[in-house]
């Protein structure tokens, strides 16, 4: 159903985006991570906009056959791997790359008949989500080398959970579990994410990983202005009219638990946005939107599909569009307003908005 809030995508951020990816691991090949239905930006118009991309990931097979489906021939690496026998016959015939983290996932290999699939073994160096143990690396894959229906160009991967942070030891640790046992063994190699591309070129190896910055976020959650300092640009704009404009006296109160006082006669405007629509209920007073290329902040609480903005000394009427993040407002710094991180706000606004 058609809401008065709506986003809009912005295909040639996306390709400026790679852009950075790759200058920032030059030696690279990329994955571009489209999961989540490209963290909420439409799977198959980002994947069109990407196409310069060397392959996707998405996390499961359902994702990838949409993809596949759509036409795209590139490489797709499945983040989750396979769950049975079924998922593993797909990733065969339409060419998939399955993550193997589990030695559960083994046993469907040999059910696989005469055909071979792609796989990538994912050795769990840290972040303890998926991944075999480190140690059982070299004998899975010698194993992994051996069978009849696996492709003998087989990855190795690992995921970083700390990158973001640059003063988090742990990142270097995972790197020297992983290199550790997997030195010896021919294979190409996929670690980095965005935090990875942008923070450690140590993780960089043959094929990055990189999400969250393609759509314009910087990954390191403390940085208001990452996106700037990284020159990122938005690749989506969650925008809303104004509905209703009003002029409260001094000390009268405003949404929801009457939280905010008006500190002086003020003008308040009402925006056809609320948490209905993606838009973070956890933003505080305070968090910046744009009004006519002014930029001004919410005031009291979000509601369902509302919140208000201070629009004091702000000429606008109703009607005019209020960005809530996209282009001006940067979407980190939404998230940060509202403790939270952009992936979740963009996944949210993306799936639950109108697109233009
Ligand atoms: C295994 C894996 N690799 C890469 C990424 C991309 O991460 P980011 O969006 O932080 O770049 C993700 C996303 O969560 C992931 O799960």
């Amino acid at each position: 159903m058609k809401r008065s809030a709506r986003v809009t995508l912005h295909p040639k951020a996306l390709q400026h985006n790679l852009q950075q990816a790759r200058l920032a691991a030059p030696h690279s090949k990329v994955l571009a991570v489209i999961k989540a239905n490209a963290y909420g930006h439409g799977v198959l118009e980002v994947a069109q906009a990407l196409q310069t991309a060397d392959g996707y990931a998405v996390s499961c097979i359902p994702e990838a056959v949409a993809l596949r489906e759509s036409g795209t021939q590139h490489p797709i690496l499945i983040l989750q791997g396979h769950q049975n026998l079924d998922d593993l016959r797909i990733a065969s015939e339409l060419q998939f790359r399955v993550v193997i983290h589990s030695t559960s996932q083994l046993t469907f290999l040999d059910q696989l008949g005469d055909s071979k699939v792609q796989v990538a073994l994912k050795l769990d160096t840290g972040m303890h989500r998926l991944g075999i143990a480190p140690q059982d690396a070299a004998a899975i894959f010698n194993r992994l080398k051996n069978h009849k229906n696996i492709d003998t160009d087989i990855w190795l991967m690992t995921h970083l959970s700390c990158a973001d942070d640059l003063t988090n030891s742990n990142t270097n640790t995972q790197l020297d579990i992983f290199n550790h046992n997997t030195n010896a063994l021919p294979a190409s190699r996929s670690i980095a994410n965005s935090a990875g591309i942008l923070g450690w070129s140590a993780s960089h190896a043959d094929w990055i990983r990189p999400g969250i910055m393609l759509y314009g976020s910087s990954p390191f959650t403390h940085e208001d202005n990452g996106r700037e300092y990284y020159n990122l640009q938005a690749a989506m704009t969650l925008s809303a009219p104004l509905i209703a404009i009003h002029h409260f006296n001094k000390g009268e109160a405003i949404g929801y638990g009457a939280s905010f006082h008006c500190p002086h006669d003020m003008q308040v405007g009402i925006v056809a946005c609320g948490y209905a629509d993606g838009y973070p209920r956890h933003a505080a007073t305070g968090t910046p939107v744009s009004i006519n290329n002014i930029e001004t902040h919410t005031v009291g609480r979000v509601s369902m599909d509302m919140i208000a903005i201070n629009m004091h000394t702000i000429s606008a009427k109703v009607g005019d569009l209020v960005e809530l993040w996209g282009t001006k407002i940067s979407v980190d710094r939404v998230a940060h307003n509202a403790e939270t991180i952009s992936y979740e706000l963009l996944c949210n606004a993306g799936n639950n908005c109108t697109w233009q």
